[in-house]
């Protein structure tokens, strides 16, 4: 029998043990090939296929406009891109919100046409029937607390929640909720840092924060954002690991400049 070079893929049996083995999970979001490539190649633990997908590739100014065909056809393309990642992908605004049973038609889309491992949902008690009906069905969901975008309106602006004591324990009780509605992991979004820190210890399930400080389990980030991409808006819990819109348009003033004076292409560049 031959053996072959099989490159498995990460489960979410695998991001539930680094959770029990203490070893912290990476998540980056990525919504084409080219990044879904790089990023897999660097040995990123999940990419999520984000409705940031609206703020940072399309051009709108939040979530809300965001289709399944968005998420569909972006979520193809990175499924064919990543060979190594878990691969999440977010169910946009109304695709599971109306009925659990539209909830879980939707869910199966993401896993039957593009190829995705499990998807993601925000929302807490008030989504855990979709939670449940979605996970029962044998698909799994990643939940998501705290700042949930597809709600900017209802939270009159992009800020940190749970900081008074009810909305903390609201946050703490939803958490709770989703897990046992068979969420395999939380994502927590701009909360306190101790708040995470309490939910963190009192669920079995992984955390994964992004802007909820450092005792996650996880963290995730914008890709564009932390590759210095997206210049639009820059929250205060993105670090930026890299300047790439300074380097693509020196790149492009660089190349402009020799197409104009006839410097490119040279002869390394053309064919005899
Ligand atoms: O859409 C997204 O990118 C997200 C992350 C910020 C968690 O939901």
């Amino acid at each position: 029998m031959s053996t072959q070079n099989v490159i498995s893929r990460k489960t979410i049996l695998d991001i539930k043990k680094m959770k029990e083995n203490g070893e912290k999970i990476a998540m980056l979001t990525a919504y084409d090939f080219g990044m879904a490539s790089l990023i897999d190649e660097a040995d990123i633990d999940i990419i999520l296929v984000g409705d940031s997908l609206g703020n940072v590739v399309l051009g709108y100014e939040n979530t809300l406009p965001v289709t399944m065909a968005d998420m569909l056809h972006h979520t193809k393309a990175v499924v064919r891109g990543a060979q190594k990642a878990l691969i999440v992908a977010d169910m946009p605004f109304m695709s599971y919100q109306v009925s659990p049973q539209d909830a879980l038609a939707n869910a199966g889309r993401f896993l039957q046409e593009a190829g995705a491992q499990a998807v993601k949902l925000e929302g807490g008690k008030e989504q855990s029937e979709a939670v449940y009906k979605i996970t029962s069905s044998g698909i799994p969901v990643m939940a998501h607390l705290g700042l949930t975008p597809q709600s900017i309106h209802q939270m009159g602006g992009y800020k940190v929640q749970g900081k008074k004591e009810d909305a903390a324990q609201k946050i703490m009780s939803d958490a709770k909720i989703l897990e046992d509605a068979g969420a395999f992991s939380l994502v927590l979004e701009c909360v306190p840092e101790k708040l995470a820190q309490d939910i963190t210890s009192a669920i079995s399930i992984p955390t994964i924060g992004i802007g909820a400080g450092v005792h996650c389990d996880g963290q995730v980030l914008v890709v564009n954002d932390m590759l210095g991409m997206y210049e639009k808006m820059t929250p205060k819990f993105v670090k930026k690991y890299a300047n790439l819109s300074a380097d693509i348009k020196n790149a492009v003033k660089t190349y402009i400049a020799e197409v104009k004076k006839s410097s490119f292409p040279d002869d390394e560049h053309s064919f005899k």
